[in-house]
């Protein structure tokens, strides 16, 4: 089996951090976004892991060399951002008929994977959504059973069954064909070449196409879903390593503490992610993401984002307060 991890995307959405990063590389619960799902699919021992890669590609790169030697992983380029359905066709080769697993790249799914690579159909991880004209729609026969069609972001969708970024393919020829038709034909939705396009010109040419109902599905589209996935992720995953580096302070769990951090003086968690050498002095934080070498002294932060070797200076403020006062600064 081949993975696809189209990872080619700028992430506009979460700028500031992504003038730097590649959306996929952003740090949520330890690890850039892109670490959880090669973790995953590790256990899967697949043959070939083909990240798709664009914008600041070179990070993922490094990252995956150095994160997980062991993975069979290559990298593909995608020169011009022309669609999901694009990218993922430049990641398979003529006449391969293997299986393929697409993952998108910015989404963490809790799901066994095993399960989802063990059945005789395709399959297409799907999930129920309050917003069905955000996403690609999946129709099902009367029995629920089997996928009659699919539309990519309808204006009046017929239901909420959403397609969550998981897709298996048992022949990696036939999605190429269907892609490289789109192509072809110039045949483009919303200006782009759509990977549910090509699924659906699968399911009209008569292939069977089953529904995965998905239960953790993690976005991190935004910045408000990049913290709703750091705080689902540590739930989920608990760091199980002893912090280091924590002088006078109090660590409410899950808190995730990367290597030569400092806390001093502080409370921290629950929901935080200090990645390397992060300091935190005099400070409370919680609902946090901080990045490489970022720093925060003498300041409450919570629901925040702070990038590599940004600093949140505050000042160290002395108080003897009686009953019923309020101070604000
Ligand atoms: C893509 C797919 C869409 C799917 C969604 C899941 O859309 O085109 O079918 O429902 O991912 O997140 P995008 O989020 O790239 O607009």
């Amino acid at each position: 089996m081949k993975i696809v991890i189209p990872a080619a995307g700028q992430g506009i959405r979460l700028r500031p951090h992504t003038h730097t990063l590649p959306k996929v590389m952003l740090p949520v619960a330890g690890r850039p976004i892109i670490g959880h799902i090669l973790a995953d699919v590790a256990r899967l021992d697949p043959q070939e892991v083909r990240l798709v890669v664009g914008y600041r590609g070179d990070t993922i790169e490094r990252y995956a060399e150095r994160a997980f030697p062991d993975l069979p992983i290559r990298l593909v380029w995608q020169k011009e951002q022309l669609g999901l359905g694009h990218a993922v066709l430049q990641a398979l080769e003529p006449g391969d008929r293997d299986e393929v697993l697409v993952i998108l790249g910015d989404t963490v799914f809790d799901v066994d994977y095993a399960r989802v690579v063990a059945h005789d159909s395709h399959v297409l991880g799907v999930r129920p959504v309050p917003d069905p004209e955000r996403f690609g729609i999946v129709e099902l026969d009367a029995a629920g059973g089997a996928i009659t069609r699919l539309v990519e972001k309808p204006a009046e969708p017929k239901g909420n069954l959403a397609l969550v970024g998981l897709y298996f393919v048992r022949d990696g020829e036939l999605l190429r064909k269907a892609l490289a038709g789109l192509v072809d034909d110039d045949s483009r939705t919303k200006g782009e070449y759509q990977l549910t396009d090509a699924l659906q010109r699968m399911i009209e040419a008569g292939e069977r196409f089953v529904p995965y109902q998905i239960g953790g599905w993690y976005d991190c589209g935004k910045s408000e879903t990049l913290l709703a996935t750091n705080r689902a992720l540590l739930d989920l995953r608990p760091p199980e390593n002893t912090p280091q580096g924590v002088e006078r302070s109090v660590l409410i769990p899950p808190v995730h503490v990367g290597p030569r951090c400092a806390i001093e003086n502080s409370i921290v968690g629950p929901h935080v992610s200090l990645a390397e050498g992060v300091t935190i002095r005099d400070a409370i934080v919680r609902d946090t993401i901080l990045a490489d070498g970022a720093r925060v002294e003498g300041a409450v932060l919570e629901g925040s984002i702070v990038g590599p070797e940004a600093r949140v200076l505050g000042r160290a403020r002395t108080v003897n307060l009686g009953d019923n006062s309020e101070v604000t600064w």
